[in-house]
């Protein structure tokens, strides 16, 4: 599928101008960052891995009622999507205790809450992403209240939704962060899950041996990322058992 214009180049994807009106080609780099860039590699394979295994979490939500932007699958790295407005907020949910919370609030890694707790980070690099309430979202008018109660309804269902998964296939769901899009059916607005979801997004633990297997790997350097990523397309039955993950992955379908 001819791909546009370049519009946008982040961290881990670009997009591109889609083939018609009101979509966008999102391509998956190889690039993996932390800390607000200030870490950075490019590790083979990565790109490819993320591209499916959001494919798996968007098709798997589109199917139980929870909208996204993904439409399909184009090639190893690449994704058409619907183009829409991105709300700009990371939307944090928490199973249990780890990261930014457990150094803000002194909680030990693994802890589990007694509920899922939602945070709200302000999209803006240059700040570092800062940690914002419901109070300045809606006095600096970057989501309305209904939006606020949909992202929190949206958030939620992807957490049960992404929870279950992983735990059919012996992995804990720590936290995750989603973004939200607006998408215009002429004048009516919805919001959509958009972004991507994967193992850079999210923080998965075996259920067993608590083995770290998303993008802490490459954070907290505990060894090889793409075998972690490999490991969870694998249990999901994205990636066949018997591929070679380090360099090349080879994905089904
Ligand atoms: P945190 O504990 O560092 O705040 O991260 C919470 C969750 O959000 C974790 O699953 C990783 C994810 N995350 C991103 O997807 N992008 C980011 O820029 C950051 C800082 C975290």
């Amino acid at each position: 599928m001819a791909r546009g214009k370049k519009i946008y180049e982040g961290k881990a994807k670009i997009l591109y101008e889609g083939p018609e009106q009101g979509t966008i080609i999102q391509y998956f780099k190889d690039d993996a960052t932390a800390f607000n860039a200030e870490k950075k590699d490019v590790i083979d394979g990565k790109g490819a891995l993320n591209n499916r295994l959001s494919e798996y979490f968007m098709t798997g939500l589109n199917q139980i009622g929870v909208p996204t932007h993904f439409l399909k699958r184009l090639n190893m790295r690449e994704q058409l999507v619907r183009s829409c407005e991105i709300i700009p907020l990371e939307v944090i949910v928490r199973n249990f205790a780890a990261g930014s919370m457990s150094k803000r609030l002194g909680i030990e890694e693994g802890t589990q809450l007694t509920r899922p707790i939602v945070e709200y980070c302000y999209k803006d690099d240059s700040l570092g992403d800062p940690l914002v309430t419901e109070e300045h979202i809606a006095a600096f008018g970057w989501a309305a209240q209904q939006d606020m109660e949909d992202i929190l309804s949206l958030a939620l269902r992807v957490n049960d939704f992404l929870s279950g998964v992983m735990f059919g296939v012996g992995i804990k769901l720590i936290d995750f962060k989603i973004e939200i899009g607006r998408v215009y059916d002429g004048d009516f607005q919805r919001l959509v899950v958009a972004d991507e979801i994967s193992p850079d997004s999210c923080r998965l633990w075996d259920i067993e041996t608590g083995q770290k297997l998303d993008k802490d790997v490459f954070r907290r350097d505990l060894g090889s990322l793409t075998d972690a990523y490999a490991e969870v397309a694998q249990r999901l039955g994205v990636l066949p058992r018997n591929a070679t993950p380090m360099t090349k992955p080879t994905l089904i379908n």
